[in-house]
């Protein structure tokens, strides 16, 4: 049985009852899928106990809107946590995560302005902040990222550094559709026709010979390309896309 935790002061109790063993920790914002359930499996590999967060982080949503329209899915979220032996789930309210109203912060002033960055301003100062407060309530020793928000993942691997965190961020290769499409709760938002069509990007992407042959072709689409950059983040050298299938904001990255 998963225990259900809403407020950080009981965790922070779990937390100091658990001993010496091991934690993963899986953060969200719910709507699980697939993608997230890889995650969740490493994690009960690799450790004696793992936790799953379930929180929509109003904080890393630079458009009102985008927030009001994601997706929630409580009971299908704890039926897949039961699946996958999650023992604890975290599932906090914004003024339990902010007592502060979001008056601190954690910002990184290079990697996080580009990309996604670029688009969403202080989207990644949102996304560092709260899982630094996750991560000081968790105290994990392994969390879990997906390389489908690579950036994403670099940047909460450059914050454990920089800030000498006790826990090793482990990256997970991105689970893809059987078409193609990598998978995001974003994709239930998408209509029929914009969901035949979506797999494409991933096409394009891996079949493009260059990054401006690659927004051609998107644009080709009747899609509105928010970027695509070839990008060297830490040693990996990727092709990064950021699309606008209707009203869907969608991302994605190959490695070149
Ligand atoms: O990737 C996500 O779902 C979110 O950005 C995260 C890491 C849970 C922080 O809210």
């Amino acid at each position: 049985m998963c225990l259900v935790i809403r407020s950080p002061q009981e965790l922070q109790t779990w937390r100091r009852s658990q001993g010496p063993q091991s934690i993963g920790f899986v953060p969200t914002m719910g709507a699980l899928h697939e993608g997230h359930q890889s995650l969740l499996q490493i994690s009960r590999q690799q450790n004696d106990l793992s936790i799953l967060s379930i929180f929509v982080n109003p904080t890393q949503f630079n458009d009102k809107r985008d927030l009001e329209k994601y997706p929630v899915t409580w009971e299908s979220d704890l039926k897949m946590a039961e699946k996958n032996n999650v023992d604890v789930l975290f599932a906090p309210t914004f003024e339990m995560m902010y007592p502060d109203q979001y008056q601190y912060k954690i910002s990184e002033s290079d990697l996080s302005k580009e990309l996604c960055g670029h688009d969403r301003p202080g989207h990644f100062d949102g996304v560092l902040t709260v899982v630094m407060r996750l991560f000081q309530l968790v105290q994990p020793d392994r969390a879990y990222f997906g390389e489908k928000d690579f950036q994403q993942l670099a940047l909460i691997q450059g914050m454990a550094k920089a800030f000498f965190l006790n826990c090793e961020i482990i990256p997970v290769p991105t689970v893809r559709e059987a078409d193609g499409l990598a998978m995001s709760s974003r994709n239930s938002r998408l209509s029929v026709t914009e969901r035949e069509k979506a797999p494409r990007i991933y096409n394009i992407l891996k079949n493009s010979r260059s990054s401006s042959e690659a927004q051609q072709q998107l644009e080709e689409q009747g899609w509105s390309v928010d970027y695509v950059h070839d990008r060297l983040i830490g040693s990996s050298k990727r092709r990064f896309v950021a699309v606008r299938v209707g009203e869907v904001r969608l991302i994605d990255n190959v490695e070149l």
